[in-house]
C-alpha cells in the first residue's frame, strides 16, 4: 500500500483576482515503510504538500489514493476518520495545549476519537514510557524543555498507532543536542514500521532519511 499523488495542483486565490499556484502537477509515490525528506527554501509549497497528504487540506485539482482510496470521494466525516486514524503530525512549534498536562495532550487525539477512558490512560502512558517521559506525566507542557516537548508531541503522534507520520521542520525549534535526539526517535519509528515523511530545510537531517525530494517554486524533484 503507499500513497499515491498524481498531477496534485494547489491554487489559492488571492483578493486581488490573481491566484497563486503553489503546486504545480505534483505526481509522487510513497512506499509503506519509507522515510523521506522534503526539502524547499521557504514559501516552497512544503507544509501545503503536507497538508494536503495528511488530509488537513484538499488540493485544487489532481488525485490523491491513500492506500487504494480515492480521497476526493471521500465524505469530510470519513477523511477526519482518516486523519485521525491513519496520521500522526509533528510540528515545529509542538502545537501543544500549554496549560494541560503532557498525559492530557498526549490523551486528547483518543478522546476526540471517542475512546473509552480507562485505556485512554493506559495507551497514554504506554507512548510516554517508549518516548522516555513517562515521569514528566503529570507536568504543565508549559513548563517543558523544548526537546521534551516535541517528545509530548511524537506520543501524541503515536497515540493512535498511525500508519503514517507526518512531520514539519520537527527540529526546528530545537538544538543540535535535541534534534538528534528527535531524529533517531523518528528514524526508529521508521525501523519499527511506521511511514515517516520529514519535512526539512536542514541538509543534514535530510541526508539521514533514505530518499529526498526537493520543491521549487511548486514543482517536486527527486
Ligand atoms: N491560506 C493561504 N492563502 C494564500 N496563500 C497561502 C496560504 N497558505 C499558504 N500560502 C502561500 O503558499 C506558499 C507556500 O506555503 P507553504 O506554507 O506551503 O510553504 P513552506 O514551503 O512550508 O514554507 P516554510 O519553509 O516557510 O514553512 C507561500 O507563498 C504561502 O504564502
Ligand atoms: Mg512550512
Amino acid at each position: 500500500m503507499s500513497i499515491i499523488l498524481n498531477e496534485i495542483c494547489k491554487k489559492y486565490n488571492l483578493n486581488t483576482n490573481r491566484e497563486n499556484s503553489v503546486l504545480k502537477n505534483i505526481s509522487m509515490q510513497i512506499n509503506d515503510g519509507e522515510l523521506i525528506a522534503v526539502k524547499g527554501r521557504s514559501g516552497a509549497g512544503k507544509s501545503t504538500l503536507l497538508h494536503i497528504i495528511g488530509c488537513l487540506d484538499t488540493a485544487t485539482s489532481g488525485e490523491y489514493y491513500l492506500d487504494g482510496k480515492d480521497i476526493s470521494k471521500c465524505t469530510d466525516r470519513d477523511i477526519a476518520n482518516i486523519r485521525n486514524e491513519m496520521f500522526g503530525f509533528v510540528m515545529q512549534d509542538f502545537g501543544l495545549i500549554n496549560d494541560d498536562t503532557v498525559s492530557f495532550n498526549v490523551g486528547l487525539p483518543l478522546l476526540l476519537g471517542n475512546k473509552a477512558s480507562e485505556n485512554i490512560e493506559k495507551t497514554v502512558d504506554e507512548k510516554l514510557k517508549i518516548m522516555g517521559i513517562f515521569k514528566l506525566k503529570n507536568r504543565l507542557a508549559e513548563n517543558l524543555s523544548g526537546g521534551e516537548k516535541q517528545r509530548v508531541a511524537i506520543a501524541r503522534a503515536l497515540v493512535n498507532d498511525p500508519k503514517y507520520i507526518l512531520a514539519d521542520e520537527p527540529t526546528g525549534a530545537l538544538d543540535s543536542a535535541n534534534s538528534k535526539i528527535i531524529m533517531n526517535i523518528l528514524k526508529d519509528l521508521n525501523k519499527q514500521g511506521k511511514t515517516v515523511i520529514i519535512i526539512t530545510h536542514d541538509a543534514d537531517i535530510a541526508s539521514e532519511c533514505g530518499k529526498i525530494v526537493t520543491i521549487e517554486d511548486g514543482v517536486l524533484t527527486e
